[in-house]
Order: C-alpha cells, then structure tokens, then sequence
C-alpha cells in the first residue's frame, strides 16, 4: 500500500491562484465574449527586454556549435553571472556579498518553499497574516503545522497580523519564534519595510537565534530612496537572513525562470542539542543534489540585464508598471475607495467597499465589470475585507479596468 503524504490533506482547497482561475474559466464559459482584464496574478505582461531577448539568441546560437556547446553547468549558477549580481545588487548598495553566496535557481517560489528542506521539524514559525500563499502552505506540506480552523489558520504557526490600523507593520512575537517569513515589498499589501524595522526583526532574529527568510522578489519597485532593497543593508543581517531574489517581476522572467537566493557563509542553525552547523554548506548540499541549475541560454538572459541596455530596459518596464499602480490608486480614491501599497510595488491592496468580503467583491468584479483580482482573504484571515490588484498589464487595459469599476462602484 502506497501511503501518501498526510499533510497534503491539510492543505485548504486549491492553491488560490488555481482557484481563481477555476473561477473565471468557469465565468468565461458563460460569457466567452466578455473582455476580460486579468489585474489577479501578479503574472508580467510585457516582452521581455531586447538586451535580454539579444543574449539568449546568442546563447542558443552557442549552444549550436560543438566548440562552444555547454553541458551541465555549476550547481550553483555561472560565476559570471553570480559576480554581476554580487556587485550590482549587493556590494553597490554596501552589502557585504559575495558572489559565492549567491545561489542561481529557476525561482524564488521555489526557493522559499525548498529551503525548509534544511530546516528541523521542530521550528516554531512565523508569518504576517496575510502572506504570500507558498510560505504557508509549504510549510502544511512539511508536516510543520496541524489542521486548519474556520478562518484558514493553521495550528503551530504565529501569525502576525499586518493591516491598514497597524500601517501593514507586524509586531514582534512576543514569544521567541525560530523562522520569520518577510516580504518587502509586500506582497500582497503592497507595504514597504523602513530600516528601522528591518532593524528591529534583525535584532530580534540573533537574540533569539532565529532565521528571517527574507523575499525581495518585488525590490526593483522601490521608488523611495529612504527604503532598504536588501536585508543586508541592515546591520547584522548577515548573521540571521537568507535573501531571496527573482528576475521573474522586474525583468520579466516569469515564463523564462531565473532567480537566485543568498546565504551568507557563516550563517548558522543548530543541531537540537545546540551545535552550531554551516547553512550555506547545508543549502549547497541541497541544491547539488536535488537540482541542475539554470539553462545556460536562461542564465545569458539574466546577466543582459546588468548591461547598461538591460538596466535601461528593466527601470522601463518597471516605470511602466508603476505608472499603472499609480493610475489604479488615483481612480480608485477619487472614487471613494481606501487603497494602500502601489507605491513601491505592484500591487494595490483595496479595502472593499461596504463591508463586503473579499469573495464577494472578488464576484462583483468579474461579473459586472468583467475585471479580474485577488480577493484578499485568500491571503489570510486578516486580508478579509480587502482586494489585490495588480498592476501587470498595458496601461490601456488599467485604464478601461479602473473606469469600469468605478462606474460600478459610482
Ligand atoms: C502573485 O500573484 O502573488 C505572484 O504571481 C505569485 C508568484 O510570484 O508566485
């Protein structure tokens, strides 16, 4: 008798995104002609930039020709394109990283679920509510939580509470926890992260010995110069963080796979009698066994983006998606509506209006103005009451969206 994996059955209906779509291939059979507008999924909509389209193509070319043709690569990603992002991403903003800290892989979803598998059972863990889904449900996957209740919350793990009345800042636990889930930008709220609070999670972490999982999938939308991209801009990071990175939102790369992750040499777990052990040596461990990089056309892809084109292209792409997080917020609250993040992210986090569940105004929405958006109870209890909505998609589609809702909504 094959015997399955126990903590699946745990898991709370589809993953939400799947669930959406459930939902509006459902709509669409109804309504097959309804010009839908997807702003769910924080899924890009853009081509990908030209510097990047122009290295893969070379890259194929190369891989055509038996003098110049490429096998397996390094485990863990070309050398030439960990430097890149060693210099760029890291050293220029002060961080202390180096280039063999940096895992390439083919995405921070992934990343952030694989991780646990370095990880003890035994870790009280910690997430804001709501949260990017994976976190959570990774975590059930791995046998880390009990069952569900009513409102979707999983017994053994913290939840903290990020809403509009606490400015989308968590408080610390006040019991000692081991792994912290963070996102900033956030996803979903849209929230950013000061350097004093940052500070105050990395404090907490090596008080307590504590590892924060920190994602940095959407930093290329901080427009704020006041605001860290990396947790390694904060004083004593390198002890407690791991840092994951994505191309997948500011180049793209969401079809095309390529992200990297980042621990710190010296970073430590412990043994459950409390020996100190190496986790970059456990995450290297890992990674060459369980997985075989990164194609070498892909990985070509990704380093055009460190050439000045690429730099160019991405803040293009990046600036034209802001633009429609701004567009989404100004129509939004000159209707009335309250509206938060969209400033430094991708994402809008709308308070629903009268009172009405996420759900319900998730349906309203789909069925009247034919516009597609994350209810947010499907990113926790606490993200009842609100909706997400993306800003990936062509300015001309956020246009028509926002002018159907609020005639709606007017
Ligand atoms: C989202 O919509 O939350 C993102 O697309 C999730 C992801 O990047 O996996």
């Amino acid at each position: 008798m094959a015997v399955v994996n126990a903590n699946y059955l745990k898991l709370k209906a589809g993953y939400l995104f799947p669930e959406i779509s459930r939902r509006v291939n459902h709509f669409l059979k109804d309504h097959p002609d309804a010009p839908l507008i997807r702003l769910g999924i924080g899924d890009v909509t853009e081509p990908l930039p030209a510097a990047c389209r122009e290295a893969m193509i070379k890259a194929v070319e190369e891989m055509g020709d038996r003098a110049t043709f490429k096998g397996y690569g390094p485990e863990q990603g070309y050398s030439w394109l960990r430097e890149k992002i060693a210099a760029h991403d890291f050293q220029a903003r002060g961080c202390d990283i180096d280039a063999s800290e940096i895992f390439i892989s083919d995405g921070s979803k992934c990343d952030t679920g694989n991780i646990l598998d370095i990880f003890g059972d035994s870790n009280k863990i910690a997430v804001t509510d709501p949260v990017y889904p994976v976190y959570v449900d990774t975590n059930v996957m791995a046998g880390h939580t009990g069952e569900a209740n009513d409102r979707g919350e999983y017994a053994g793990l913290v939840y903290l509470p990020i809403t509009a009345e606490n400015n989308f800042t968590a408080t610390l636990p006040s019991d000692p926890v081991d792994l912290v889930y963070l996102c900033f930008p956030n996803n979903p709220t849209g929230a950013v992260a000061s350097r004093e609070h940052l500070q105050a999670w990395v404090d907490y972490a090596r008080t307590h010995r504590a590892i924060l999982f920190f994602d940095a999938a959407y930093e290329a939308f901080i427009t704020d110069p006041a605001i860290p991209h990396s947790i390694y801009e904060i004083p004593g990071a390198r002890d407690c963080a791991i840092e994951f990175r994505s191309f997948s939102k500011n180049a793209g790369f969401t079809g095309t796979r390529c992200a990297f992750t980042v621990v710190p040499k010296g970073l430590k777990g412990y043994t459950p009698s409390g020996d100190a052990v190496d986790l970059w040596s456990l995450w290297q461990r890992r990674q060459s066994t369980k997985f075989n990089g990164v194609s070498y056309i892909v990985q070509r892809g990704a380093e055009a983006v460190y050439s000045p084109e690429g730099q160019t292209q991405v803040r293009q792409l990046v600036s034209l998606y802001l633009e429609n997080a701004r567009l989404i917020r100004d129509r939004l609250s000159k209707a009335g509506m309250a509206v938060y993040g969209g400033v430094n992210a991708p994402y809008v986090w709308v308070k629903t209006p009268n009172g009405m569940s996420s759900w319900d105004f998730f349906d309203t929405l789909l069925h009247t103005c034919y516009v597609v958006g994350t209810p947010g109870a499907g990113f926790g209890a606490a993200g009842e009451g609100y909706l997400r909505l993306s800003a990936f998609n062509s300015q001309a589609n956020v246009i028509e969206a926002m002018a159907r809702v609020v005639a709606t909504l007017g």
